[in-house]
């Protein structure tokens, strides 16, 4: 008789406090993918994030994202590109899933969640972000086309990297 352990059950939540050190190691992993930051800067991101989830596997925590309002202090080039242009959105500053976790859905199951909480804020619209071109980030590139993101735009940043800018609209039940 062979034996089988369970499947490993994915769940996805609120950040919490006690996640900020494993999403900045998971960060820091995917550095120039996410930019680099430091720990006080990552709890002031996750301060200014409405939507700031984990994604955990077995409990332990294999990816993040974090999303903040049109209307933050965030002081991103980026952030600041879309500010610039839109008034109805709310924009993904990070995203990550540990190496060893890719290609499971993760990244689809946090977007997937993103989605259903924003449909419930009024005027979040659009979740807006950006994709690195130059150097391209193929695998990003390849994700947020399969899960519906248009570029809307390009950018050259001050930190050496050509980025793309993309939306996609919020489904509304
Ligand atoms: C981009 C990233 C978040 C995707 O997360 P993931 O959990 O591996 O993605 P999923 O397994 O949920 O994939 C969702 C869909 O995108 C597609 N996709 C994901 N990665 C892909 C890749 N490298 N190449 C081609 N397609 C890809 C999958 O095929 C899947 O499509 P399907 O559901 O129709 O089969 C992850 O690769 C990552 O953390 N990369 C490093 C950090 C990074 O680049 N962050 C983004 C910065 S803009």
């Amino acid at each position: 008789m062979s034996s089988s352990s369970p499947s490993p059950e994915l769940v996805i939540r609120s950040i919490e406090p006690a996640d900020v050190d494993p999403i900045l190691l998971i960060n820091e992993a995917n550095v120039p993918e996410v930019g680099s930051v430091d720990a006080d800067r990552m709890a002031f991101i996750v301060e200014e994030s409405p939507i700031a989830l984990v994604a955990e596997i077995d409990a332990a925590v294999v990816g993040f994202c974090l999303v903040l309002s049109h209307d933050s202090t965030y002081d991103s080039v980026n952030y600041r590109w879309f500010t610039q242009r839109y008034d109805e959105f709310m924009y993904l500053d990070r995203v990550a899933v540990d190496a060893s976790c890719r290609g499971r859905g993760v990244g689809r199951s946090l977007y997937a969640e993103v989605d259903r909480r924003m449909a419930l804020i009024d005027g979040a619209d659009h979740l807006a972000l950006e994709v690195n071109v130059d150097p391209p980030n193929e695998g990003s590139l390849a994700f947020h086309a399969r899960l519906g993101f248009i570029e809307v735009g390009q950018q050259d940043t001050p930190y050496g990297i050509r980025v793309s800018m993309q939306l996609r609209p919020t489904s509304r039940p």
